[in-house]
């Protein structure tokens, strides 16, 4: 079965979150279940880089203001077409924005183009590829659907994947005579939003399925509380929602061989731990002792609990942990972090920025990782902690509930308990899960047999990437069926 998956960000080569993971390992892992997936990806400036002497498969004279071409190659063990679009993505700074952070301002049209690309490619304009299925990512491949819908490639099933509710791809009903979608189709089922177009609405609204990254967070969006704006829609849909956890990259996410720790270790010894930890104190220059180090490797948001770290760094330190945060995001909460890094000198310590080889450096060295959410569709880090034996604690939302069992009496006497969770999400409730995880740092027995019980969970892609071929194959003998 041939699936064509449509998104903006796949790892190794452009990465801003966990999207880019799953874009990444997701293939690979179908592979094993007789899914060949290509991804259609944006000709960022990197992914350009390795286009050289690759011929088209695919030539536009005007994409959205510029020529366009669709070329094929091969990276990373993943079967890629490229949108080579230099006017929309050759540019210096992010996927979405430039090196100040601010969006472009021509976003609309640069993910219309994409998704146009990816219907066209469904409606076979590459010669010889006729995919079964097309799977789109987030709302910059969301308009994928949408033409699908509304051009030649309206039979074919799709998958419309929401990793993150919160962002939706909204803008101003003027930009929609750019589209080229015939007038019908600014209606209220189709990408008519809020009097403007909605991108990710119009491929909820298209698609033939739709999936979120963990099954908590199918059941949540569909309250106003976590809907934002679109529960609405997800409830006419529920029939066709469903929720399927990701899994990691357990090649690349592997203590036993990751190159960028200090000292590889597995669950049969634990030692190496120990050497990574020195190489966190020296990175972050915290005080050399026996005590546990709290990490956070995150995105700095609101969504991501970030205030309430930053409020509960006293409180830390008045614990006697010490904390080691790296991130980067809202410049607010960077400089809260930062200030209460300049208060606890050799307790608290801060890398503002990203640095994919000092993420798995902390989850080999650090205690205990810290999640916070207010929500969280899935979650990788707390993924990435279970198998490095770097013990979670976390707020229960989302992915973060349905990936950690709590240390609570029952699970720790049956050895099931692989963290912490707390709720609501505030700073109490917070502060008192760190209190229990230090009460059980405290012996040494029991914390090591969290660690284990963790490092042997199933974080592979396999059962999931089995529940998406599932779905692949279900969708395939219906047909689209519109909804
Ligand atoms: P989200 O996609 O919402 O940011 P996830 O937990 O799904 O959250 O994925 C985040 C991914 O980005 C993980 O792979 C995590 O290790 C990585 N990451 C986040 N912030 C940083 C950072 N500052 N440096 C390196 N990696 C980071
Ligand atoms: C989003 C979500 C995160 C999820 C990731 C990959 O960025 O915020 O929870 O793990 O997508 O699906």
């Amino acid at each position: 079965m041939d699936v064509l998956s449509v998104t903006s960000e796949v790892y190794p080569l452009v990465k801003t979150g966990g999207l880019a993971d799953v874009a990444g390992a997701l293939p690979l892992a179908l592979a094993g279940q007789g899914v060949h997936v290509r991804t259609l990806l944006p000709g960022y400036p990197v992914v350009r880089g390795q286009l050289k002497r690759k011929k088209p498969v695919h030539q536009y004279a005007d994409l959205h203001g510029g020529k366009a071409s669709i070329l094929p190659v091969q990276i990373a063990g993943l079967d890629l077409f490229v949108l080579d679009a230099p006017h929309l993505f050759d540019r210096v700074g992010g996927p979405y924005g430039d090196t100040t952070g601010a969006d472009w301002p021509d976003n609309a049209r640069r993910f219309a183009a994409l998704s146009r690309a990816g219907a066209d490619i469904a409606a076979g304009v590459v010669s010889g590829y006729a995919p079964t299925l097309v799977h789109a990512h987030d709302w910059q491949a969301a308009m994928t659907l949408a033409y699908m819908r509304y051009g030649a490639a309206s039979a074919l099933p799709s998958v419309m994947t929401v990793h993150n509710l919160a962002f939706q791809g909204q803008f101003p009903a003027s930009v929609f005579p750019l589209l080229g979608l015939p007038p019908q189709a600014m209606a209220l089922d189709g990408v008519e939003y809020y009097g403007g177009v909605g991108f990710l609405k119009a491929g909820l609204q298209a698609a033939s399925a739709i999936t979120t990254v963990s099954p908590t967070y199918a059941q949540e969006i569909r309250t106003p509380e976590f809907g934002m704006g679109l529960d609405g829609l997800v409830n006419l849909r529920a029939g066709d929602l469903h929720g399927i956890v990701n899994g990691i990259d357990t090649g690349i996410w592997n203590p036993a061989t990751d190159t960028h720790l200090a000292e590889t270790y597995s669950a049969r010894s634990l030692k190496g731990r120990q050497a990574n930890k020195r190489a966190i104190e020296e990175r972050f220059g915290l005080d050399r002792d026996d005590g546990p180090i709290l990490c956070v490797v995150s995105r700095l948001t609101w969504q991501k609990g970030m205030d309430m770290l930053v409020a509960a760094i006293d409180a830390l330190a008045g614990m006697g942990v010490r904390l080691a945060v790296l991130g980067a995001g809202d410049q607010a909460l960077e400089g809260g972090l930062l200030a209460g890094a300049a208060r606890h000198r050799g307790r608290v310590g801060v890398v503002i920025g990203y640095d994919e080889g000092l993420s798995h450096l902390m989850q080999g060295g650090s205690d205990a990782i810290v999640i916070p959410s207010r929500f969280e569709p899935c979650g990788l880090t707390q993924l990435y902690g279970l198998r490095y034996g770097c013990v979670p604690i976390v707020a229960r939302t989302g992915g973060l509930a349905d990936t950690i069992v709590d240390a609570n009496e029952a699970a720790v006497s049956a050895g099931a308990a692989t963290g912490f969770q707390f709720t609501p999400a505030n700073l109490d409730a917070f502060l008192h899960a760190v209190h229990r995880a230090l009460t059980i740092y405290e012996a040494p027995a029991s914390w090591k047999s969290l660690q284990l019980q963790g490092m042997k969970a199933d974080v592979s892609w396999e059962k999931s990437a089995a529940r998406y071929a599932g779905l692949y194959r279900k969708l395939a003998s219906k047909g689209h069926q519109p909804a």
